[in-house]
């Protein structure tokens, strides 16, 4: 048991119970924001004439060496009994025993969590774009790459792989989105609310979350210790960008494999069989595709711990923190290697032939329309009955003749005369011919995708310069702090002069 709480109304605890709540282990990465949080509070402190400036001074003296004296040892409850213990130690408690008024574990926990987390949103925004980026390079370079188009996994209609990788630049830029409005959200102070009711000593909660970089309040004192949603709005937002990395994933799995013959893996993104020499393997793909559910278990054991928990604050909360930090760190390994593997990626020189059989029959029916006035159920109707016609006889889409058409329409409907050339036929059936007049807004066009890789640039630098002006108002923060801090203890200018 911690030495703080000894004596008190628990006399004492077994070391295999603490160790067994301890959130220890998983605090770490949350001590920095611990003890800047402890700092704010003094100087607020010192500025309300709460606690005289001298105790503030030996106060703040004492957090700022405490970073490499709270060591995880076994029998501690959590960072903030840890931190709290070394300012004791250090300067007793005469002194140390003021630096938990006003505040409670309960409102420095979500601090904490929402300070460490900021930096992480940053970091993964900041990863989602240099995927985007390494996408759109790639993009630009295949603007004419024809590629087959699948649905339901069956050729469908050509497209080209610049106009494929532009699709994931899009649903990239959405959890993008997701996760800058989190951001906001997350970055709300809830210091203040105490363990549940605030306090009745003057702090003032503006000025704290001021120092800490926070955008507001999160006003409301049992909301504020008792809320876990910032949470699971992140975990969210990042399962949805791990279904989509899963799904990204998974195509160039495919896409790789000689049945297809679409991309070329880069070499070292792959291994071989102990057994099959021949073998090449997209290994980092398919950790990639599975790793990714991992972020749904994370969303869904976070969601399940807080569903029927009473309102305000319960110890329960501390087990969510664990699956918010293992999910960001998936990510943020995840996201980098798929970026470099996207740089490296390489095309194969020609698809499966079978994946092109068929695949432009929608303009051969678009082009009957056009040529003959034809309705398109009907011509959809003659392509279909032509196809089935074709794949009988092992007959190709480039077998087919004027006369073909003319009699399998006759059999459709024996009133209709369809009139048509060889060329016209020729040119509807081009994989080329079918890219090019497909160039209505976000269609699979060589002028259109141009177009469309230019917005998304201007779109990422847009981007950047948001997650670079987020970056500088926690710097900005951060030197806010440490000023207050020095004016206190220098006695020279800051906040108003009190009593001390
Ligand atoms: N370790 C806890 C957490 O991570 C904070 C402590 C709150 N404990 C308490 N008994 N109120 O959430």
């Amino acid at each position: 048991m911690s030495s703080l709480f000894k004596g008190g109304r628990i006399p004492s605890t077994r070391s295999d119970v603490v160790d067994f709540i301890s959130s220890l282990p998983s605090d770490e990465r949350l001590l920095s924001s611990v003890i800047e949080i402890n700092m704010a509070h003094v100087v607020m402190m010192v500025e309300e004439g709460i606690i005289p400036r001298s105790v503030g001074v030996q106060l703040l003296k004492a957090l700022q060496g405490v970073q490499e004296e709270v060591k995880p040892r076994r029998g501690v409850e959590d960072v903030h009994v840890a931190v709290e213990e070394a300012v004791i130690g250090k300067v007793g408690v005469e002194v140390g025993g003021n630096l938990h008024m006003g505040k409670s574990r309960n409102d420095q926990v979500s601090a904490a969590i929402r300070m460490e987390l900021r930096r992480s949103l940053l970091q993964i925004m900041g990863e989602i774009v240099a995927l985007q980026e390494a996408i759109l390079l790639q993009a630009q370079s295949h603007v004419e790459t024809i590629i087959p188009g699948f649905t339901h996994l069956q050729p469908a209609q050509p497209t080209t792989l610049g106009h494929y990788l532009l699709a994931h630049v899009d649903g990239l830029d959405r959890s993008l989105e997701r996760l800058v409005e989190a951001y906001f959200r997350v970055n709300l102070s809830p210091m203040g609310a105490g363990a549940l009711a605030a306090t009745s000593f003057p702090i003032n909660r503006e000025r704290v979350a001021e120092l800490l970089g926070f955008d507001g309040l999160l006003e409301n004192s049992i909301d504020a210790v008792g809320s876990r949603d910032f949470i699971l709005e992140v975990l969210a937002a990042l399962s949805i960008l791990a279904v989509d990395l899963s799904r990204f994933a998974e195509d160039l799995i495919l896409w790789s494999s000689p049945g297809f013959g679409i991309i070329d893996l880069p070499d070292e993104f792959c291994s071989t069989s102990s057994i099959m020499p021949q073998k090449k393997n997209p290994d980092v793909l398919e950790v990639v595709r599975a790793r990714m559910a991992n972020i749904l278990g994370d969303f869904l054991s976070s969601a399940t711990i807080m569903k029927a928990l009473p309102s305000s604050y319960n110890l329960d909360l501390q087990e969510v923190t664990p699956h918010l930090w293992s999910s960001i760190d998936e990510l943020s390994s995840t996201l980098p290697i798929l970026a470099e593997l996207v740089r490296n990626l390489g095309v194969r020189e020609a698809p499966n032939p079978a994946l092109w059989d068929f695949i432009t029959s929608t303009e051969l029916a678009n082009m009957l329309v056009r040529k003959c006035g034809v309705p398109f159920r009907t011509s959809h109707r003659i392509v279909g009955a032509l196809i089935r016609h074709l794949a009988q006889n092992g007959l190709s889409i480039h077998d087919i003749t004027p006369e073909m058409i003319r009699r399998v329409a006759r059999q459709i409907d024996s009133s209709l005369t369809i009139n048509i050339s060889v060329e016209d036929i020729q040119e509807s059936i081009s994989l080329s011919g079918f890219v090019r007049s497909h160039r209505v807004r976000g269609g699979p066009s060589p002028t259109e995708v141009r177009r469309m890789i230019n917005t998304r640039l201007k779109r990422l630098t847009r981007r950047k310069r948001l997650l670079q002006r987020l970056e500088k108002r926690l710097m900005e923060a951060r030197e806010r702090l440490r000023r207050a801090v020095e004016s206190q203890m220098e006695g020279l200018q800051g906040g108003p002069q009190t009593s001390g």
